[in-house]
């Protein structure tokens, strides 16, 4: 299977990243291709236009760092968005991406007639996984899973896996037990990389 996986905090060796890394890291060595991107590493970024051309297009038409990464979900057969909760949200720089999906990856019609909905233009039989880091105990931000699973079901992905990843924070010696729950963060990466994307 082709697995993309957007890493959307600017740490590279924090807490999302290393979850991130585990779910690709066993996606890989059970024989997946797995592309990542760190949204972070991108400069030539810009928010949705709303200029509405990729209605007709059926694509974004911006040209800039997102590029790749909007066509690399149409390639991906499975979906890995991983964030850390900023201001009980995805990250800004995730969001930033996230208008320039959804927009490009619904289809006009859509906004027609919400009663009886024509979901997007994705290929069917993909799927979707949150990994969600945060300090804030389980349960808090179960909103932005929902938020994701509107945004991937009006794109046309109904299949959709959150990995809640609680009580961690940029200062680990700052938290008792940040290091055990990382521990157990990475195996449950591991095992619904193997779950979802499957094993040799
Ligand atoms: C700007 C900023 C805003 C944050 N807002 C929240 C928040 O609203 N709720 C929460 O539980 N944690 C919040 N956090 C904590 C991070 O989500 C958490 O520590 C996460 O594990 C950091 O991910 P990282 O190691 O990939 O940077 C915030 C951290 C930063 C830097």
């Amino acid at each position: 299977m082709n697995i993309l996986i957007i890493n959307g905090s600017p740490r590279i060796n924090g807490t999302t990243s290393t979850i991130a890394n585990a779910f690709g890291t066993a996606a890989t060595s059970n024989g997946n291709e797995v592309r990542t991107h760190i949204l972070n590493d991108m400069r030539d970024i810009r928010g949705c236009q709303s200029c509405a051309k990729c209605f007709e297009a059926g694509h974004c038409v911006l040209k800039d760092d997102f590029t790749k990464v909007l066509e690399d979900h149409h390639w991906a057969d499975v979906i890995v968005w991983a964030t850390p909760v900023y201001l009980d949200d995805m990250s800004g720089i995730l969001k930033l991406f996230a208008d320039r999906m959804l927009f490009s990856n619904v289809k006009p019609e859509f906004y027609a007639d919400f009663e009886n909905p024509v979901y997007g233009r994705f290929a069917p039989g993909k799927k979707f996984v949150l990994i969600q880091t945060q300090a804030a105990p389980a349960g808090t931000y179960k909103a932005l899973f929902d938020k994701c699973t509107i945004i991937m079901r009006d794109t046309g992905i109904h299949d959709c896996h959150w990995l809640e990843c609680t009580q961690l924070w940029i200062q680990p010696e700052a938290i008792p037990g940040h290091d055990q729950r990382m521990i157990d963060y990475e195996q449950l990466a591991q095992d619904l990389a193997t779950d979802i994307c499957g094993q040799k």
